[in-house]
């Protein structure tokens, strides 16, 4: 990293239509696509800025987007800039979607947007049966891979492989600010889309590249990936170990069995007294509060990396059984 700053600097200097380009960037996307099993792959420089281009440039007047209601804030944001009629089903509920796909039709092209696992409740998209659906009714799905790039697959390339779905996708948004470590996003898609999305992405065309040298971190993140399956492994078993943890000592923990493990509070007030009270003792969890989650559902989010091992998830465990007890949950 440091010999990829003495090498470009610090800035780019301009758009990647301009000055800005580097062949570190064209690198690391071809890398990038190749790893995803895509024929294409163009870097943004944050996960918002690629859904935002994404589905403002491809959303177009007379087209029609499903999204699922608990998208992200960013897909939801790209969504408004694009000209599609949005129709908004309940979260991962096939008969709904099902049922709408059947009723709403248009002469343009209809879409599918939604995350392959979702950040506030940790669990998982029925990818598979949305690919089913799109593939019979023609419809290009967009996946959001946000939490899963890094950790699921054989490849960790994400849920999109896990499910054996790549050639029923669009385009996936791979932002790399969680697993990867980093920032920024690959979109990643067929050549002609990507290229497309090049030239009209205003997000893409009318922004500063990112420094060039995080294209080295990248480089250095998948190679961590790839050569170090053992780490997916580990993450899922201390995931496993933590759930078991919780549900021992009777909280409700989802079954979803992700790395995302939400404890449902209610009150805003309990949940951020809980992660003051977590955060006292040294865990670093955070309260998510409305409007990031529906009214009444205020939780901790916690995230299990491997950094952890199991005599500290042992001392969280109880820590937050205590917590829980301090604001007079059961
Ligand atoms: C599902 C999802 N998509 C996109 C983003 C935005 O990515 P970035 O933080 O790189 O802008 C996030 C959040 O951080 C996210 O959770």
């Amino acid at each position: 990293m440091s010999a990829a700053v003495m090498e470009e600097g610090c800035g780019s200097t301009g758009s990647r239509l301009l000055r800005g380009d580097r062949n570190c960037f064209s690198a690391i996307e071809r890398r990038f696509a190749v790893f995803k099993a895509t024929a294409a792959a163009l870097y943004f420089g944050s996960g918002y800025a690629a859904n935002l281009a994404v589905l403002s440039t491809f959303l177009e007047d007379g087209d029609v987007v499903f999204s699922d209601r608990l998208n992200h804030a960013s897909l939801l944001d790209g969504m408004k800039m694009g000209k599609a009629r949005k129709i908004i089903f309940a979260h991962s509920d096939l008969a709904a979607l099902q049922h709408r796909v059947d009723s709403i039709m248009t002469k343009g092209q209809r879409f599918l947007v939604v995350e392959s696992l979702f950040s506030m409740d940790g669990d998982v998209a029925p990818l598979k049966e949305y690919a089913a659906i799109c593939k019979k009714a023609g419809i290009a799905l967009i996946i959001d891979e946000a939490h899963a790039i890094g950790l699921y697959g054989d490849h960790g390339t994400g849920l999109i492989e896990a499910n054996g779905i790549a050639d029923d996708v669009f385009l996936s948004i791979n932002p790399a600010g969680k697993a990867l470590g980093l920032a920024g996003a690959f979109v990643a898609g067929p050549a002609w889309a990507i290229e497309y999305l090049m030239q009209h992405g205003r997000t893409f065309v009318f922004s500063t590249a990112p420094p060039p040298s995080i294209a080295a971190a990248l480089d250095a993140a998948l190679d961590l990936v790839e050569e170090t399956p053992q780490l997916r492994n580990r993450l899922q078993f201390l995931t496993t170990f933590l759930r078991e943890l919780l549900a021992g000592k009777g909280l409700e923990v989802s079954q979803a069995g992700t790395q995302i493990i939400p404890v449902l509070v209610g009150e805003n007030a309990r949940a951020v007294s809980m992660a003051s009270a977590l955060q006292a003792k040294g865990f670093d969890v955070r309260a998510i509060r409305p409007p990031t989650v529906p009214e009444g559902t205020a939780r901790l989010r916690i995230s299990v990396n491997t950094g952890l091992d199991e005599s500290i998830l042992e001392c969280f465990a109880h820590t937050l059984e205590v917590a829980m007890r301090e604001v007079g949950l059961p």
